[in-house]
């Protein structure tokens, strides 16, 4: 039987931090094997929130050396920006059609992001950010979106222009499956204030920090306010050094919770523990990025490379857009 499809994406941003791994990409590396994977820069989605192009460029190469440092295959996933496959703009036309203004006035995501980034003037591209991720989606017919917690109402909003564009131009035979999202147990890891990890927090670990960076943030991570010495017993279900501990160290876990309980453990010994056992996770991913920076020749030549794929799929997608639609 032939293999699911999987379509994911990320913004450029930049490196990544830990969240970013646990909502998103560890999946993406767990499932390349079991699906044909396709990963795409979303760099055409950056110009919702910020017009300025200047760091698109590096932003990209440096969150996709973490995307092959942490262990996605090139050769099993290729990897993808958006704009350079012009496709996209030309279905996001055509998907624009398909869905109403109500309906992405609607959208939860959006409505979080014009409170958070204070935007009084949302501009017609942004208010269609799901739009072209259905398109991102759609192209490549993906069936699977693995994804982060926030993303699954943009999926929702694919899923209804998939069976929009069915309905009224392949009724009998379906161009696009209606793709389901998939997310992690740890899809919102919080960050070392408590809140969502985010760049823009300032509250991150990112996969590029060394280990004693790691040990610096982690001890100044809050944990119980009411464990203030260290024998006082904690409350590890409000600590997030212990869903820290629960995600990157699930074999301690069960002893840390008790000797936290009890107060036989204090908050300095516990993050240590949970640092060492971050930076071995991280060992791996830091050795192979020193050998991407030096090569990062190697670098554009996998995302050409992907892009030669993802072009390849998104051409035969549109024809048959274009014959169902008879605009041949
Ligand atoms: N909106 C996603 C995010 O901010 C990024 C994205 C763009 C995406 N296109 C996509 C994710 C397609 C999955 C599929 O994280």
């Amino acid at each position: 039987m032939a293999k699911k499809r999987i379509l994911s994406g990320m913004r450029p941003t930049g490196k990544l931090h830990l969240g970013n791994y646990a909502g998103a990409l560890e999946n993406w590396i767990n499932l390349q094997d079991e699906y044909e994977s396709y990963h795409l820069v979303a760099d055409y989605h950056v110009l919702t929130t910020d017009l300025s192009t200047n760091e698109i460029y590096d932003n990209t190469i440096e969150m996709v050396i973490d995307w092959l440092s942490a262990g996605l295959d090139p050769q099993k996933a290729p990897m993808f920006r958006q704009s350079q496959i012009k496709e996209h703009t030309e279905l996001f036309l055509i998907f624009s059609m398909l869905i109403t203004k109500a309906r992405l006035e609607r959208n939860p995501t959006l409505k979080e992001q014009v409170r958070d980034l204070n935007i009084e003037n949302l501009t017609y591209g942004h208010l269609g950010y799901p739009v072209l991720q259905a398109v991102d989606i759609l192209l490549y017919k993906g069936d699977v979106v693995p994804v982060g917690e926030d993303q699954l109402p943009h999926i929702e909003i694919t899923r209804e222009i998939a069976r929009r564009f069915n309905q009224q131009y392949s009724p009998d035979a379906p161009v696009f499956p209606e793709p389901e999202g998939k997310i992690t147990q740890f899809a919102r890891l919080p960050g070392l204030d408590g809140k969502r990890m985010s760049k823009s927090l300032g509250n991150t670990i990112f996969l590029s920090d060394e280990p004693d960076v790691v040990i610096q943030k982690l001890r100044k991570a809050v944990t119980d306010p009411q464990k203030v010495r260290k024998n006082d017993p904690g409350r590890p279900e409000i600590c997030l050094v212990f869903t820290y501990h629960q995600k990157f160290n699930p074999g301690e876990t069960p002893d840390i919770e008790t000797n936290c309980r009890s107060g036989a453990l204090g908050c300095v010994e516990c993050k240590l523990k949970c640092a060492s056992k971050i930076n071995e996770i991280l060992a791996p991913i830091i050795y192979k990025r020193k050998g991407y920076e030096k090569n990062l020749n190697s670098v554009v030549e996998v995302l050409n490379d992907g892009e030669d794929k993802a072009r390849k799929v998104a051409q035969a997608t549109m024809s048959e857009v274009r014959d169902k639609m008879t605009m041949g």
